[in-house]
């Protein structure tokens, strides 16, 4: 696949004008942007989740300096503000609906039982709340929330109804790793902003086959975005919350970064990769050390281009100046640029063990279950049909180990996303060694153009209805999801 670097570099050099002009007005003083020379925008952070109601409403942020932009907040945050709940608690919250349209909110890669879980079947009407309360029992990690309301998860999500959802332990602190303002959560989404201080959801025909892709990535809903930090060891926590954007997340020189933890917890030990996938909805914590730099220097972590990019190449779409080309799936894109601007307070060690990891054993297999996508038109389809909010598709017995085998027919990136249960990766179509982003707990797992994968998964917290959609959002919106059901063959009643 061909990069457009041209294109890119326009539209950079015309948002970097356009930020120039802002500068210069007099009102600008008096905000946080005005204070630094450098091109781009401090990241910002969401405020933690204080326990009160989390209300959904629409509200002018300032994401440009001066401008207000329409988006979809909660408690008025994009991203929504950070939840963080211990192991063994119980995460209690209502949830209000202020927007205009119906909402429900899911707690991605949270196990929930299936009536608090954001199943699109429970989305509430304007002006109507709802309550969750339920006990935390999985692993610490680094999990998300978001909008997940039939048919506007998309809208819903990319507007700004999305945040972190990250669960703590004992056994994870006695590990020590960088804590306060060296463990660093970066929800990293990609926007369609044609050089414009503008965030309007407006996809077009051709997005329902290759998801809304953007030309350039935000982190925490800041453009351009860039990190102040010292010579020190940083926890990063990667979420990739765009609707469709995949990322091989890396530095320019390859240079080895550490992976701690992928979607659903830490990993038994740290992986030294150099690049990793990183798809919708998925997460990854990565120890990044930057003593190896001077002060004054700079380092960008970046998406690097990959092959598969499916139809969403050479796409154009017209922007407030002309015609304008998206860079497609694959296309190489700046993620964020670290500031070395301090020596570190104190060097944090690198634990050589993280976490216990149990593995299924694929001998306990009772069933394989088989998803194959198609195309049809510009939709795709699971097992040849479309969702139906009221259709049940299929039925998993409670508690019993199932292979899930998963089958891309399609030229395009599927992230497939089962409610209900974590994962673990079995294998990756005839791959001899699992890459290290497949290992540990999933609840995400990506599927390359024509590519199989298989999946260990065991529904054994909670009965009821789930849903198991593809986390492009645009694919989702469009009907690639199922309904399923779990049920325990001993004890129909148990909830
Ligand atoms: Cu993050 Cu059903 O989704
Ligand atoms: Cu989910
Ligand atoms: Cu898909």
């Amino acid at each position: 696949m061909k990069t457009n670097p041209m294109n890119r570099r326009s539209f950079l050099g015309r948002s970097i004008t356009a930020t120039a002009a802002l500068a210069a007005a007099p009102l600008l003083k008096t905000t946080l942007y005005a204070q630094s020379a450098r091109p781009g925008f401090p990241v910002r952070f969401p405020p933690d989740w204080n326990g009160s109601p989390l209300v959904a409403a629409p509200a002018g942020i300032e994401v440009w300096p001066g401008v207000s932009t329409p988006l979809l907040a909660i408690n008025g945050s994009v991203p929504a503000p950070t939840i963080r709940v211990r192991r063994g608690q119980r995460f209690h919250a209502h949830v209000r609906n202020q927007l205009s349209e119906n909402l429900v909110l899911h707690w991605h890669g949270i196990i929930s039982p299936a009536s608090m879980d954001g199943n699109p079947r429970d989305a509430v009407a304007p002006g109507h709340s709802y309550e969750v309360d339920f006990p935390i029992r999985q692993p610490a990690g680094t999990y998300w929330y978001h909008a997940h309301t039939d048919g506007l998860t998309a809208k819903q999500a990319y507007l700004g109804l999305a945040g972190f959802f990250i669960v703590e332990d004992p056994a994870e602190r006695r590990l020590r790793l960088p804590g306060g303002d060296h463990d660093v959560p970066l929800l990293f989404q990609d926007k369609r902003t044609h050089g414009e201080t503008n965030l309007a959801y407006e996809p077009e025909e051709m997005d329902a086959m290759t998801g809304f892709l953007g030309d350039a990535v935000f982190v925490n809903n800041t453009p351009q975005p860039w990190l102040s930090v010292d010579r020190g060891l940083y926890r990063l926590r990667l979420l990739n919350g765009s609707n469709a954007r995949v990322f091989r997340v890396g530095f320019p020189d390859e240079r080895p970064y550490l992976l701690i933890a992928n979607d659903a917890g830490l990993l038994p030990a740290p992986v030294e990769v150099t690049t990793i996938m990183l798809a919708p909805g998925q997460r990854a914590e990565i120890l990044v050390d930057f003593s190896s730099l001077k002060i004054g220097d700079s380092l960008t972590l970046m998406s690097h281009p990959f092959e598969g990019g499916g139809h969403g190449g050479g796409m154009t779409t017209a922007g407030m100046d002309g015609e304008m080309e998206m860079p497609p799936q694959g296309a190489e894109m700046e993620l964020l640029t670290f500031h070395v601007d301090r020596e570190a307070r104190e060097h944090s060690t690198i634990p050589q063990r993280l976490a216990h990891f149990h593995p299924y054993n694929p001998a306990d297999v009772r069933t394989t279950r088989q998803f194959v996508i198609t195309v049809d038109g510009m939709m795709h389809l699971i097992n040849g049909a479309l969702f139906d909010i009221n259709r049940n598709d299929f039925t998993v017995p409670f508690g019993e180990l199932e292979v899930w085998e998963y089958i891309n027919n399609s030229d395009e990136f599927h992230p497939m996303h089962p409610h209900g249960a974590l994962m673990q990766v079995l294998e990756r179509h005839g791959m001899d060694m699992l890459p290290p982003e497949d290992t540990g707990w999933k609840d995400t797992v990506l599927l390359a153009p024509g590519e199989t994968v298989r999946v260990l998964v065991r529904f054994d917290d909670y009965q009821g209805d789930y849903v198991h959609h593809c986390h492009n959002l645009e694919h989702e919106d469009s009907g690639m999801m199922q309904n399923f059901r779990v049920v325990s063959h001993r004890n129909p009643h148990r909830h």
